[in-house]
């Protein structure tokens, strides 16, 4: 296995310094035997990644001697992603032809990808003859190259794995010289609260160095390669949603950098080179493409108010711009914006699939389309999603697991995983994912498992999510009938009827007591009960005017983690700026774990050997691709001494609520589950201010009156068939 190594050298001379810090908060990434390959093909999988470039930097001998966490014995993370599970994305292509021709919507489509976990955010070479994409077959996001030629007829293309790393691997190009480029989070940000995205490039050509474009201290994301090569265009990131700006460097080295348009992202150059299309959100909340001209700055507004059009794609060949927006039931399509005989920009619908479909890309001829779709729209043959699934993980003996649920914990002798499917109810399922089994039906969130006086029992809360600290949320013991098996289950409220939001509870070790949030003092703060209720004697273990939320218990030992906010009660607080803290059982000993300096830190949970903490944290990396869900958390691990921070997760979703057990997932996970139904919201609504007061819409409106009146016409979206001729006057 080592003989497949040492291929792509990552730049040591530039970046010397960060690599040694990265050497120190790395480890060794899986061996091939060890890939998590679902379904199909997985001898193909296995046979073409023995056979693939890989970067020094990547192999197990140079991060050896790591010093880590619980390394004694082998435990799981176990924690949620949102939506992820019902992504299956795969990357399909269409040829244009006539890009005006309104029959395009409902021609044929090829699937290039073969199916297997979520492919997505493709690049052509060339006219088309490879693909560049994104797989998660591995367990987290890997660059890997394929044929354009699709998956037909049973016919699999052969595919190369291109990168080995728990690091996010994503938006990969080909520059027209050979290099690609493409965006990562290998070094860590050296500054609190900073995204990790970076763009690096490599050439082609084996054994040649990877090289960080991209400057210390800055956060990149979505490179786009002008059609002479010379030239890179980026969104550069401030760590807030959707606000990144859109920065040219040189392509060959990164420098000679500039902004060229600030509040933009997604940047493609025109054809000749001269200007850059990018989305940005107007303040009035709609994205819209802009373009800007390089050499005189002018920025022009390309698509009306009304509608939302974001990730715009170009081509060497063709003038006209691929984009992506919702059609009238909301599903986002494919459409091709382009300028008519007179100077007005039209937008053609490329896609009519009822699903959703992302970030177009094109072949440098312009021929050939590409973009992304949940696989199931139209698929015959039924998908589940496993409970479990594997995750990358970079600590050697921590291994990560994803549920398809929420808050999930394990049981008091971690024999079975405890979880709440969306926010209805609380199920229980064995460590490998099989014999999932409803336990209560009710919205419930948050679980804790324990044994207390010769019964399995699991805590939880009953009520509404993210509300107040008056609304009523009740506590409720879920206790096993007698059988063992969950089959039959008492339940039994915990909280006394007036006390408000109490949540979040946590067993002691010995199951005797639980810690929860309260707000029943006006705020939410921490409080004990025995497992009997707190009509048995309530403890109040903290108190402020601030937050406490999210405890959890020691395994053994008395001390309780949390997520506070209570730096932040002084001074302007960042909303929903939250630290990690923790504090013994009888309230002494206060000490901080982690400063997220104004950031998001919260749902802690301690290791077993009670050494470290997991838990989730606004990872801020950069949001100006719409397809993310929501910019924040990825899952990292501290000492609870404030030492030794790592990050355990790399990817665009929101990865929380973890849980850590002391017992390693076993080899093989059931593919019990779900139904795979690719059902999910597009995520660029979560983009757009959700609760707009009428006054603050009427005032930016006016605002941006100017800018909009250069594009208001009879300009309409994918509204059936007055749509498609319909127009925009540019200032152009
Ligand atoms: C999309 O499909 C629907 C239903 O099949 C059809 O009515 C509509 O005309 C199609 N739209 C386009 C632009 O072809
Ligand atoms: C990057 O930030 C770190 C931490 O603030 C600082 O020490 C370092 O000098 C910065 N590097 C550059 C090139 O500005
Ligand atoms: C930039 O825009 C301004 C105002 O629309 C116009 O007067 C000027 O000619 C433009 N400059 C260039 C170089 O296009
Ligand atoms: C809680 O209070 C409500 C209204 O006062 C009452 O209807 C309900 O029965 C009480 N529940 C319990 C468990 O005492």
């Amino acid at each position: 296995m080592r003989a497949s190594r040492t291929r792509i050298i990552w730049g040591i001379k530039h970046f010397h310094a960060v690599l040694l810090l990265m050497l120190a908060l790395c480890t060794p990434v899986h061996h091939c035997d060890d890939l998590e390959v679902k379904g199909k093909g997985t001898s193909d999988l296995r046979k073409a990644s023995m056979d693939v470039d890989e970067a020094d930097i990547f192999s197990a001998e140079s991060l050896k001697d790591t010093t880590t966490l619980d390394q004694q014995a082998r435990t799981t993370v176990v924690y949620a992603t949102v939506g992820r599970a019902q992504y299956a994305f795969d990357i399909y292509t269409k040829l244009m032809g006539n890009e005006r021709d309104p029959e395009l919507a409902n021609a044929a489509e090829t699937q290039l990808t073969d199916g297997v976990s979520v492919n997505y955010n493709g690049a052509f070479a060339g006219d088309g003859e490879a693909l560049l994409f994104v797989s998660e077959r591995d367990g987290n996001m890997e660059l890997y190259k394929g044929h354009a030629e699709g998956v037909t007829g049973g016919h699999r293309p052969s595919l190369k794995r291109l990168t080995y790393s728990p690091t996010l691997q994503d938006r990969p190009i080909y520059s027209p010289d050979g290099r690609i480029i493409f965006v990562s989070t290998h070094q860590p940000a050296k500054k609190p609260r900073q995204g990790w995205t970076a763009i690096y490039s490599v050439s082609g050509v084996k054994g040649h160095t990877v090289r960080r474009l991209t400057p210390e201290n800055e956060t990149d994301y979505s490179p786009a390669i002008s059609a002479d090569e010379q030239w890179l265009a980026a969104a550069t990131g401030s760590g807030k949603t959707g606000k990144s700006d859109v920065v040219v460097m040189r392509s060959a080295d990164g420098l000679q950098r500039r902004i060229v348009a600030k509040n933009g992202g997604w940047p493609a150059f025109s054809r000749d080179g001269r200007s850059i299309f990018f989305h940005r959100q107007t303040p009035e909340g709609w994205w819209s493409i802009f373009n800007v001209e390089l050499e005189s700055g002018n920025i022009t507004r390309i698509t009306p108010p009304g509608v939302d059009v974001f990730t715009p794609a170009t081509s060497k060949g063709k003038d006209w711009v691929a984009v992506a927006t919702p059609d009238q039931d909301g599903y986002r399509q494919i459409g091709v914006l382009r300028m008519d005989e007179g100077g007005e920009w039209a937008l053609s619908q490329i896609t009519n699939k009822t699903t959703h479909h992302y970030n177009p890309f094109l072949s440098a001829d312009g021929e050939r389309l590409g973009y992304h779709r949940c696989r199931c729209a139209d698929s015959d043959t039924l998908e589940h999603i496993p409970v479990l699934e594997r995750h990358s993980s970079p600590l050697p003996n921590v291994d990560l697991v994803r549920i398809d649920g929420a808050f999930p914990s394990f049981s008091d002798d971690d024999s079975y995983i405890v979880y709440n499917e969306g926010f209805t109810g609380v199920s229980v399922a064995e460590r490998d994912g099989s014999n999932k089994k409803v336990i209560y039906k009710g919205p419930a969130f948050g679980t804790t498992a324990s044994y207390h006086e010769g019964r399995h029992v699991v805590a939880t809360a009953q009520g509404p999510t993210f509300a107040t600290e008056k609304d009523v949320v009740d506590i409720l013991l879920l206790a096993d009938g007698q059988s063992g098996d969950w089959h039959n289950t008492d339940v039994l409220t915990l909280t006394a009827n007036g006390t408000g939001n109490n949540a979040f509870p946590s067993f002691s070790s010995d199951g005797s007591e639980i810690v929860f949030r309260s707000g029943r003092s006006g705020f939410k703060n921490l409080y004990i009960m025995p497992t009997e209720g707190e009509a048995a004697g309530l403890i109040r273990l903290t108190e402020g005017p601030w937050d406490d939320t999210m405890p959890g218990w020691t395994p053994a030992s008395g001390w309780i983690v949390f997520a506070s906010s209570r730096e932040y009660v002084e001074s302007n607080r960042p909303a929903g700026a939250f630290d990690i803290f923790m504090i013994r059982t009888d309230g002494s000993g206060l000490q901080k774990v982690f400063d997220s300096h104004g950031g998001l830190a919260n749902h802690p949970h301690f290791s077993p050997s009670q050494t470290s903490v997991v838990f989730t944290r606004y990872s801020a990396e950069e949001i100006s691709t719409p397809h993310q869900f929501q910019p924040y958390g990825d899952l990292f691990a501290i000492d609870t001494d404030g030492t030794n921070l790592r990050r355990l997760t790399h990817d665009p979703y929101e990865n929380g609520t973890p849980a850590w057990g002391s017992e390693g997932t076993p080899r093989e996970l059931s593919p019990e589950g779900n139904v795979l139904k690719c059902d999910f919201a597009d995520s660029v609504d979560w983009l757009k201010p959700r609760k707009r007061q009428a006054d603050q819409i009427k005032r930016s409106a006016e605002e941006t009156l100017q800018e909009d009146k250069a594009v208001q016409g009879k300009w309409c979206p994918f509204t059936a068939s007055a749509a498609r001729r319909s127009a925009v006057s540019s200032s152009k």
